[in-house]
Protein backbone atom coordinates (compact mmCIF):
# COMPACT_ATOMS: atom_id res chain seq x y z
CA UNK A 1 0.00 0.00 0.00
CA UNK A 2 1.32 3.31 -1.37
CA UNK A 3 1.44 6.08 1.27
CA UNK A 4 2.39 9.73 1.06
CA UNK A 5 3.90 12.13 3.77
CA UNK A 6 3.17 16.11 3.46
CA UNK A 7 5.03 18.53 5.65
CA UNK A 8 2.23 21.84 5.55
CA UNK A 9 2.57 25.16 5.63
CA UNK A 10 4.91 25.62 2.26
CA UNK A 11 4.10 28.08 -0.23
CA UNK A 12 3.66 26.79 -3.83
CA UNK A 13 5.14 28.92 -6.39
CA UNK A 14 6.02 28.32 -10.24
CA UNK A 15 4.70 26.45 -12.58
CA UNK A 16 2.29 23.16 -12.56
CA UNK A 17 1.69 22.03 -16.66
CA UNK A 18 -1.23 20.06 -16.45
CA UNK A 19 -1.58 16.50 -18.17
CA UNK A 20 -3.83 14.90 -20.60
CA UNK A 21 -7.04 14.23 -19.31
CA UNK A 22 -7.74 10.63 -17.43
CA UNK A 23 -11.02 10.62 -18.16
CA UNK A 24 -10.79 10.89 -21.98
CA UNK A 25 -7.44 8.46 -22.28
CA UNK A 26 -9.28 5.87 -20.61
CA UNK A 27 -11.93 5.86 -23.34
CA UNK A 28 -9.54 6.76 -26.16
CA UNK A 29 -7.51 3.51 -26.37
CA UNK A 30 -10.51 1.35 -26.74
CA UNK A 31 -11.93 3.20 -29.41
CA UNK A 32 -8.49 2.99 -31.08
CA UNK A 33 -10.01 -0.81 -32.24
CA UNK A 34 -11.74 0.32 -34.29
CA UNK A 35 -9.55 1.79 -37.01
CA UNK A 36 -8.52 -0.94 -39.51
CA UNK A 37 -4.80 -0.11 -39.46
CA UNK A 38 -3.69 2.12 -36.71
CA UNK A 39 -4.02 5.40 -34.70
CA UNK A 40 -1.95 7.76 -33.14
CA UNK A 41 -3.01 9.29 -29.39
CA UNK A 42 -0.81 12.20 -28.38
CA UNK A 43 -0.96 13.82 -25.26
CA UNK A 44 -1.65 10.45 -23.13
CA UNK A 45 -1.25 10.78 -19.33
CA UNK A 46 1.21 8.29 -17.59
CA UNK A 47 -0.93 6.72 -14.91
CA UNK A 48 -1.35 3.42 -14.37
CA UNK A 49 -4.70 2.92 -15.75
CA UNK A 50 -3.46 3.58 -19.00
CA UNK A 51 -1.08 0.15 -18.26
CA UNK A 52 -4.11 -1.75 -17.62
CA UNK A 53 -5.51 -0.71 -20.80
CA UNK A 54 -2.26 -1.23 -22.84
CA UNK A 55 -2.55 -5.20 -21.43
CA UNK A 56 -6.12 -5.11 -22.50
CA UNK A 57 -5.20 -4.12 -26.30
CA UNK A 58 -1.86 -6.74 -26.55
CA UNK A 59 -4.26 -9.14 -25.33
CA UNK A 60 -5.81 -8.25 -28.39
CA UNK A 61 -3.01 -8.67 -30.54
CA UNK A 62 -2.76 -5.06 -30.76
CA UNK A 63 1.15 -3.32 -30.86
CA UNK A 64 1.29 -0.57 -28.65
CA UNK A 65 4.32 1.75 -28.31
CA UNK A 66 4.56 5.03 -26.67
CA UNK A 67 7.26 7.52 -27.31
CA UNK A 68 6.94 10.32 -24.51
CA UNK A 69 3.35 11.27 -24.44
CA UNK A 70 2.60 10.02 -27.81
CA UNK A 71 0.80 6.17 -28.23
CA UNK A 72 0.77 5.07 -31.50
CA UNK A 73 -1.50 1.73 -31.77
CA UNK A 74 -1.51 -0.83 -34.56
CA UNK A 75 -5.32 -2.90 -34.36
CA UNK A 76 -3.64 -4.08 -37.92
CA UNK A 77 -3.91 -7.59 -36.57
CA UNK A 78 -5.80 -7.76 -34.24
CA UNK A 79 -7.90 -10.57 -32.69
CA UNK A 80 -10.87 -11.23 -30.89
CA UNK A 81 -10.19 -12.21 -27.18
CA UNK A 82 -12.39 -11.96 -23.68
CA UNK A 83 -11.13 -9.34 -21.66
CA UNK A 84 -10.06 -11.40 -18.20
CA UNK A 85 -11.70 -10.45 -14.52
CA UNK A 86 -8.26 -9.50 -13.35
CA UNK A 87 -7.47 -6.83 -16.19
CA UNK A 88 -11.16 -5.54 -16.25
CA UNK A 89 -11.63 -5.28 -12.79
CA UNK A 90 -8.61 -3.11 -12.21
CA UNK A 91 -10.53 -0.41 -13.40
CA UNK A 92 -14.13 1.18 -14.16
CA UNK A 93 -13.25 2.24 -17.87
CA UNK A 94 -12.48 -0.98 -19.32
CA UNK A 95 -16.00 -0.90 -19.52
CA UNK A 96 -15.22 0.85 -23.14
CA UNK A 97 -14.06 -2.24 -24.20
CA UNK A 98 -17.94 -3.52 -24.55
CA UNK A 99 -18.52 -0.93 -27.15
CA UNK A 100 -15.97 -1.00 -29.09
CA UNK A 101 -15.87 -5.39 -29.31
CA UNK A 102 -19.29 -5.12 -30.19
CA UNK A 103 -18.39 -1.98 -33.10
CA UNK A 104 -15.48 -4.21 -33.82
CA UNK A 105 -16.00 -8.30 -33.61
CA UNK A 106 -20.00 -7.98 -32.86
CA UNK A 107 -19.38 -9.40 -29.56
CA UNK A 108 -17.68 -9.04 -26.22
CA UNK A 109 -16.67 -10.90 -22.69
CA UNK A 110 -15.85 -8.90 -19.68
CA UNK A 111 -15.92 -8.96 -16.21
CA UNK A 112 -17.87 -5.89 -14.52
CA UNK A 113 -14.97 -3.75 -14.13
CA UNK A 114 -14.09 -1.94 -10.96
CA UNK A 115 -13.60 1.61 -10.22
CA UNK A 116 -13.18 3.75 -6.97
CA UNK A 117 -15.91 3.25 -3.91
CA UNK A 118 -18.03 6.28 -4.26
CA UNK A 119 -21.26 4.67 -4.73
CA UNK A 120 -23.12 2.07 -6.43
CA UNK A 121 -22.02 2.22 -9.67
CA UNK A 122 -24.44 0.39 -12.19
CA UNK A 123 -23.84 -0.04 -15.82
CA UNK A 124 -28.01 -0.38 -16.89
CA UNK A 125 -27.77 2.76 -19.25
CA UNK A 126 -25.06 0.99 -21.22
CA UNK A 127 -26.61 -2.50 -21.28
CA UNK A 128 -30.30 -0.86 -22.09
CA UNK A 129 -28.65 1.15 -25.24
CA UNK A 130 -26.86 -1.97 -26.11
CA UNK A 131 -29.89 -3.92 -26.26
CA UNK A 132 -31.65 -1.30 -28.50
CA UNK A 133 -29.09 -1.44 -30.83
CA UNK A 134 -29.95 -5.75 -30.67
CA UNK A 135 -27.33 -6.80 -28.87
CA UNK A 136 -27.91 -9.92 -26.46
CA UNK A 137 -26.90 -9.84 -22.74
CA UNK A 138 -25.66 -12.88 -20.86
CA UNK A 139 -24.82 -12.19 -17.36
CA UNK A 140 -23.47 -14.78 -15.01
CA UNK A 141 -22.69 -13.53 -11.62
CA UNK A 142 -20.05 -9.99 -12.69
CA UNK A 143 -19.29 -11.48 -16.04
CA UNK A 144 -21.15 -10.22 -19.31
CA UNK A 145 -21.23 -11.82 -22.53
CA UNK A 146 -22.56 -9.64 -25.25
CA UNK A 147 -23.21 -10.63 -28.96
CA UNK A 148 -25.55 -9.56 -31.91
CA UNK A 149 -26.22 -10.82 -35.00
CA UNK A 150 -25.65 -7.70 -36.45
CA UNK A 151 -26.30 -3.86 -35.00
CA UNK A 152 -28.92 -1.90 -36.22
CA UNK A 153 -28.78 1.89 -35.57
CA UNK A 154 -31.85 3.00 -33.82
CA UNK A 155 -32.76 5.79 -31.40
CA UNK A 156 -31.47 5.66 -27.35
CA UNK A 157 -33.32 8.01 -24.86
CA UNK A 158 -30.48 7.95 -21.92
CA UNK A 159 -32.28 8.10 -18.36
CA UNK A 160 -29.68 10.25 -17.18
CA UNK A 161 -26.67 12.21 -18.86
CA UNK A 162 -24.34 9.12 -18.06
CA UNK A 163 -20.73 9.92 -19.30
CA UNK A 164 -19.85 6.47 -19.88
CA UNK A 165 -22.86 5.37 -21.31
CA UNK A 166 -22.81 7.74 -23.93
CA UNK A 167 -19.44 6.98 -24.95
CA UNK A 168 -20.12 3.53 -25.25
CA UNK A 169 -23.01 3.73 -27.05
CA UNK A 170 -21.34 6.21 -29.29
CA UNK A 171 -18.27 3.44 -30.17
CA UNK A 172 -21.05 0.65 -30.65
CA UNK A 173 -23.30 2.69 -32.59
CA UNK A 174 -19.99 3.01 -34.83
CA UNK A 175 -20.66 -0.62 -35.79
CA UNK A 176 -24.24 -0.43 -36.42
CA UNK A 177 -26.40 -0.54 -39.43
CA UNK A 178 -27.69 2.88 -40.12
CA UNK A 179 -28.02 6.04 -37.83
CA UNK A 180 -27.93 6.33 -34.07
CA UNK A 181 -29.17 8.79 -32.05
CA UNK A 182 -28.42 9.09 -28.47
CA UNK A 183 -30.52 11.51 -26.20
CA UNK A 184 -30.02 13.30 -23.22
CA UNK A 185 -26.63 12.83 -24.04
CA UNK A 186 -23.59 13.76 -21.69
CA UNK A 187 -21.52 17.14 -22.87
CA UNK A 188 -18.40 16.50 -20.96
CA UNK A 189 -15.58 17.22 -22.85
CA UNK A 190 -14.54 13.68 -23.44
CA UNK A 191 -17.48 13.00 -25.53
CA UNK A 192 -16.34 16.22 -27.64
CA UNK A 193 -12.52 14.35 -27.04
CA UNK A 194 -13.80 10.65 -28.28
CA UNK A 195 -16.05 12.17 -31.01
CA UNK A 196 -13.53 13.69 -32.76
CA UNK A 197 -11.25 10.89 -32.78
CA UNK A 198 -13.98 8.85 -34.50
CA UNK A 199 -14.90 11.41 -36.85
CA UNK A 200 -11.01 11.41 -38.10
CA UNK A 201 -11.09 7.55 -38.40
CA UNK A 202 -14.17 8.40 -40.78
CA UNK A 203 -16.92 8.16 -38.86
CA UNK A 204 -19.76 10.48 -39.39
CA UNK A 205 -21.25 12.54 -36.03
CA UNK A 206 -22.54 15.24 -34.95
CA UNK A 207 -23.56 16.88 -32.15
CA UNK A 208 -21.03 15.49 -29.88
CA UNK A 209 -21.20 17.96 -26.52
CA UNK A 210 -25.02 18.30 -27.13
CA UNK A 211 -27.47 16.27 -25.54
CA UNK A 212 -28.37 15.34 -28.70
CA UNK A 213 -25.67 13.26 -30.57
CA UNK A 214 -25.79 11.20 -33.94
CA UNK A 215 -23.50 8.73 -35.18
CA UNK A 216 -23.80 7.43 -38.76
CA UNK A 217 -22.54 3.32 -38.59
CA UNK A 218 -19.34 3.15 -40.56
CA UNK A 219 -17.21 0.09 -42.11
CA UNK A 220 -13.55 -0.08 -42.94
CA UNK A 221 -12.37 3.04 -40.46
CA UNK A 222 -9.20 4.06 -41.32
CA UNK A 223 -6.28 5.27 -39.18
CA UNK A 224 -6.92 7.83 -36.28
CA UNK A 225 -5.36 10.37 -34.55
CA UNK A 226 -6.52 12.62 -31.59
CA UNK A 227 -4.78 15.06 -29.06
CA UNK A 228 -5.96 13.86 -25.08
CA UNK A 229 -7.54 17.03 -24.02
CA UNK A 230 -6.13 18.62 -20.86
CA UNK A 231 -7.42 17.06 -17.88
CA UNK A 232 -10.14 19.91 -16.87
CA UNK A 233 -10.36 18.05 -12.81
CA UNK A 234 -6.29 17.82 -12.61
CA UNK A 235 -6.47 21.57 -13.44
CA UNK A 236 -9.16 22.44 -10.81
CA UNK A 237 -7.47 20.82 -8.37
CA UNK A 238 -4.06 22.26 -8.31
CA UNK A 239 -5.98 25.66 -9.17
CA UNK A 240 -7.19 24.88 -5.25
CA UNK A 241 -4.25 23.82 -4.31
CA UNK A 242 -2.90 27.50 -5.57
CA UNK A 243 -6.28 29.55 -3.73
CA UNK A 244 -4.78 26.97 -0.63
CA UNK A 245 -1.51 28.30 -0.73
CA UNK A 246 -0.09 29.76 -3.36
CA UNK A 247 2.35 32.13 -4.37
CA UNK A 248 1.71 33.46 -8.08
CA UNK A 249 1.15 29.69 -8.78
CA UNK A 250 0.71 29.32 -12.14
CA UNK A 251 -1.26 26.50 -13.95
CA UNK A 252 -0.97 25.91 -17.19
CA UNK A 253 -1.86 24.02 -20.66
CA UNK A 254 -6.17 24.50 -19.79
CA UNK A 255 -8.92 24.89 -21.55
CA UNK A 256 -10.46 27.65 -19.62
CA UNK A 257 -13.88 26.97 -21.11
CA UNK A 258 -13.76 23.39 -19.33
CA UNK A 259 -13.62 24.52 -16.09
CA UNK A 260 -15.86 27.75 -16.01
CA UNK A 261 -18.42 26.46 -13.19
CA UNK A 262 -15.25 25.81 -10.79
CA UNK A 263 -14.13 28.98 -11.90
CA UNK A 264 -17.22 30.70 -11.24
CA UNK A 265 -17.70 29.11 -7.87
CA UNK A 266 -14.36 30.27 -7.05
CA UNK A 267 -14.82 34.11 -7.57
CA UNK A 268 -18.03 33.85 -5.73
CA UNK A 269 -15.56 32.85 -2.99
CA UNK A 270 -14.04 35.72 -3.32
CA UNK A 271 -10.74 33.59 -4.60
CA UNK A 272 -9.34 35.89 -7.29
CA UNK A 273 -7.05 34.83 -10.24
CA UNK A 274 -5.65 35.86 -13.83
CA UNK A 275 -6.24 33.66 -16.07
CA UNK A 276 -4.19 33.95 -19.98
CA UNK A 277 -5.07 32.03 -22.78
CA UNK A 278 -4.23 28.64 -21.60
CA UNK A 279 -3.14 29.09 -18.19
CA UNK A 280 -4.39 30.62 -15.03
CA UNK A 281 -2.04 32.38 -12.14
CA UNK A 282 -3.44 32.21 -8.61
CA UNK A 283 -2.09 33.02 -4.84
CA UNK A 284 -3.26 31.77 -1.45
CA UNK A 285 -6.72 33.52 -1.32
CA UNK A 286 -7.62 36.16 1.83
CA UNK A 287 -10.88 36.41 3.53
CA UNK A 288 -12.58 33.06 1.49
CA UNK A 289 -16.59 33.16 1.47
CA UNK A 290 -18.29 30.03 1.93
CA UNK A 291 -20.42 29.35 -0.92
CA UNK A 292 -23.04 26.62 -1.80
CA UNK A 293 -22.80 24.04 -4.38
CA UNK A 294 -24.74 21.74 -6.58
CA UNK A 295 -22.91 19.30 -8.42
CA UNK A 296 -24.25 18.66 -11.83
CA UNK A 297 -23.76 17.10 -15.08
CA UNK A 298 -21.78 19.20 -17.62
CA UNK A 299 -21.19 22.00 -17.92
CA UNK A 300 -22.33 22.34 -14.38
CA UNK A 301 -20.15 22.10 -11.34
CA UNK A 302 -18.28 18.85 -12.04
CA UNK A 303 -18.94 16.08 -9.54
CA UNK A 304 -15.02 15.35 -9.62
CA UNK A 305 -14.15 18.54 -8.10
CA UNK A 306 -16.50 18.93 -5.09
CA UNK A 307 -14.01 17.09 -2.58
CA UNK A 308 -11.23 18.99 -3.51
CA UNK A 309 -13.30 22.32 -2.95
CA UNK A 310 -14.29 21.15 0.03
CA UNK A 311 -10.85 21.13 1.45
CA UNK A 312 -10.85 25.02 -0.25
CA UNK A 313 -14.12 25.64 2.09
CA UNK A 314 -12.89 24.31 5.63
CA UNK A 315 -11.02 28.25 5.09
CA UNK A 316 -13.93 30.09 4.50
CA UNK A 317 -15.50 32.47 6.71
CA UNK A 318 -18.98 30.74 7.52
CA UNK A 319 -20.96 28.16 6.70
CA UNK A 320 -20.55 26.42 2.71
CA UNK A 321 -23.13 23.60 2.06
CA UNK A 322 -22.82 20.99 -1.05
CA UNK A 323 -25.14 18.92 -2.67
CA UNK A 324 -23.50 15.63 -4.20
CA UNK A 325 -26.48 15.05 -7.13
CA UNK A 326 -24.61 12.44 -9.34
CA UNK A 327 -23.10 10.02 -6.83
CA UNK A 328 -25.13 8.51 -4.37
CA UNK A 329 -21.71 8.33 -1.49
CA UNK A 330 -19.14 10.55 -2.29
CA UNK A 331 -18.68 12.32 1.41
CA UNK A 332 -16.19 9.41 2.77
CA UNK A 333 -12.84 12.18 2.66
CA UNK A 334 -14.69 14.46 5.13
CA UNK A 335 -14.18 11.80 8.25
CA UNK A 336 -10.80 12.42 7.25
CA UNK A 337 -10.90 15.81 6.99
CA UNK A 338 -12.52 16.33 10.10
CA UNK A 339 -10.09 14.07 11.83
CA UNK A 340 -7.39 17.04 11.02
CA UNK A 341 -9.79 19.57 12.44
CA UNK A 342 -12.04 20.38 9.97
CA UNK A 343 -16.08 20.95 10.81
CA UNK A 344 -17.93 19.34 8.35
CA UNK A 345 -21.07 17.09 8.85
CA UNK A 346 -23.69 15.68 5.96
CA UNK A 347 -26.96 13.67 6.08
CA UNK A 348 -27.64 11.80 2.64
CA UNK A 349 -26.20 14.31 -0.17
CA UNK A 350 -26.20 17.37 1.83
CA UNK A 351 -22.64 18.09 3.16
CA UNK A 352 -22.09 21.41 5.54
CA UNK A 353 -18.69 22.73 6.27
CA UNK A 354 -17.99 25.47 8.94
CA UNK A 355 -14.95 27.58 8.51
CA UNK A 356 -12.29 28.98 9.15
CA UNK A 357 -10.83 25.90 10.77
CA UNK A 358 -7.01 25.31 11.30
CA UNK A 359 -5.97 21.79 10.11
CA UNK A 360 -3.25 19.56 11.88
CA UNK A 361 -1.44 17.31 10.26
CA UNK A 362 -2.53 13.27 11.49
CA UNK A 363 -2.18 10.14 9.79
CA UNK A 364 -5.94 9.96 6.93
CA UNK A 365 -6.67 7.34 4.56
CA UNK A 366 -7.70 7.53 0.73
CA UNK A 367 -10.93 6.22 -0.08
CA UNK A 368 -11.16 6.93 -3.48
CA UNK A 369 -9.26 9.08 -6.50
CA UNK A 370 -10.51 12.63 -5.59
CA UNK A 371 -11.20 12.07 -1.95
CA UNK A 372 -7.33 11.38 -1.88
CA UNK A 373 -6.68 14.33 -3.39
CA UNK A 374 -8.84 16.64 -0.94
CA UNK A 375 -6.43 15.00 1.65
CA UNK A 376 -3.42 16.06 -0.17
CA UNK A 377 -4.42 19.73 -0.31
CA UNK A 378 -5.21 19.72 3.47
CA UNK A 379 -2.40 18.17 4.24
CA UNK A 380 -0.66 20.76 2.57
CA UNK A 381 -1.49 23.73 4.81
CA UNK A 382 -2.13 21.68 7.72
CA UNK A 383 0.33 22.61 10.44
CA UNK A 384 2.76 19.94 10.59
CA UNK A 385 2.64 15.96 9.02
CA UNK A 386 0.00 14.49 7.43
CA UNK A 387 0.61 10.88 5.97
CA UNK A 388 -2.04 9.64 3.21
CA UNK A 389 -2.51 6.18 3.36
CA UNK A 390 -3.84 3.87 0.32
CA UNK A 391 -2.72 6.50 -2.12
CA UNK A 392 -2.17 4.26 -5.48
CA UNK A 393 -5.78 5.54 -5.89
CA UNK A 394 -4.41 9.18 -5.99
CA UNK A 395 -1.41 7.70 -8.66
CA UNK A 396 -3.96 6.02 -10.76
CA UNK A 397 -5.33 9.25 -11.41
CA UNK A 398 -3.03 12.36 -11.28
CA UNK A 399 0.25 12.16 -13.34
CA UNK A 400 3.15 12.90 -11.46
CA UNK A 401 1.24 14.57 -8.34
CA UNK A 402 4.27 14.22 -6.38
CA UNK A 403 6.89 15.56 -8.77
CA UNK A 404 4.19 18.52 -9.83
CA UNK A 405 3.87 19.30 -6.18
CA UNK A 406 7.57 19.04 -5.17
CA UNK A 407 8.64 21.33 -7.96
CA UNK A 408 6.53 23.97 -7.33
CA UNK A 409 7.65 24.13 -3.16
CA UNK A 410 5.65 21.35 -1.53
CA UNK A 411 6.93 19.12 1.09
CA UNK A 412 5.74 15.95 -0.10
CA UNK A 413 7.36 12.38 -0.77
CA UNK A 414 6.55 8.78 -1.10
CA UNK A 415 7.11 6.52 1.48
C1 LIG B 1 -17.22 9.26 -15.47
O1 LIG B 1 -17.71 8.14 -14.75
C2 LIG B 1 -15.88 9.58 -14.84
N1 LIG B 1 -15.00 8.43 -14.96
C3 LIG B 1 -16.07 9.93 -13.35
O2 LIG B 1 -14.81 10.34 -12.86
C4 LIG B 1 -17.04 11.10 -13.25
O3 LIG B 1 -17.30 11.32 -11.88
C5 LIG B 1 -18.34 10.77 -13.96
O4 LIG B 1 -18.07 10.41 -15.33
C6 LIG B 1 -19.29 11.94 -13.96
O5 LIG B 1 -18.68 13.04 -14.57
C7 LIG B 1 -14.44 8.18 -16.17
O6 LIG B 1 -14.68 8.90 -17.13
C8 LIG B 1 -13.53 7.00 -16.25
P1 LIG B 1 -21.62 8.45 -15.24
P2 LIG B 1 -19.02 7.36 -15.27
O7 LIG B 1 -21.95 7.29 -16.09
O8 LIG B 1 -19.00 7.32 -16.75
C9 LIG B 1 -25.01 6.58 -12.52
C10 LIG B 1 -12.96 10.36 -11.48
O9 LIG B 1 -12.80 10.71 -10.31
N2 LIG B 1 -25.14 5.60 -13.60
O10 LIG B 1 -21.87 9.84 -15.76
O11 LIG B 1 -19.14 6.11 -14.52
C11 LIG B 1 -23.73 6.33 -11.73
O12 LIG B 1 -23.96 5.36 -10.72
C12 LIG B 1 -14.17 9.55 -11.86
O13 LIG B 1 -12.19 10.63 -12.44
C13 LIG B 1 -26.19 4.69 -13.56
O14 LIG B 1 -26.99 4.71 -12.65
O15 LIG B 1 -20.13 8.40 -14.78
C14 LIG B 1 -23.42 7.67 -11.14
O16 LIG B 1 -24.17 7.84 -9.96
C15 LIG B 1 -15.05 9.26 -10.66
N3 LIG B 1 -26.29 3.77 -14.55
C16 LIG B 1 -23.92 8.65 -12.21
O17 LIG B 1 -24.83 7.90 -13.04
C17 LIG B 1 -25.39 3.72 -15.60
O18 LIG B 1 -25.55 2.87 -16.49
C18 LIG B 1 -22.79 9.22 -13.05
O19 LIG B 1 -22.33 8.20 -13.82
C19 LIG B 1 -24.34 4.65 -15.62
C20 LIG B 1 -24.22 5.58 -14.61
Amino acid sequence: MSRLKIEGGHKLTGNIKISGAKNSAVALIPAAILSKNNSTILNVPKISDIKYLIEIMELLNCKISVKDDTMFIDTSKIKYHSIPEELSQMMRASYYYMGAMLAKFKKAEISFPGGCKIGNRPIDLHLKGFKKLGVQIKQEKNKYTLTAKELIGTKIYLDFASVGATINLMLAAVGAKGITTIENAAKEPEIVNIASFLINMGVQIKGAGTSTITVVGSKNLDKGIVEVFPDRIEAATYIIAGALTGKDLVIEGIIKEHIDAVLNKLTEANVSYKTEKDKITISKAKNIKPVNIKTLVYPGFPTDVQQCFTTLLTQAKGTSKIIETIYDSRFKNTEYLNLMGAKTKYNGNILEIEGITKLTGTEVYANDLRGGASLVLAGLIAKGETIIDNTEHILRGYEDIVLKLQKVGAKIEEI
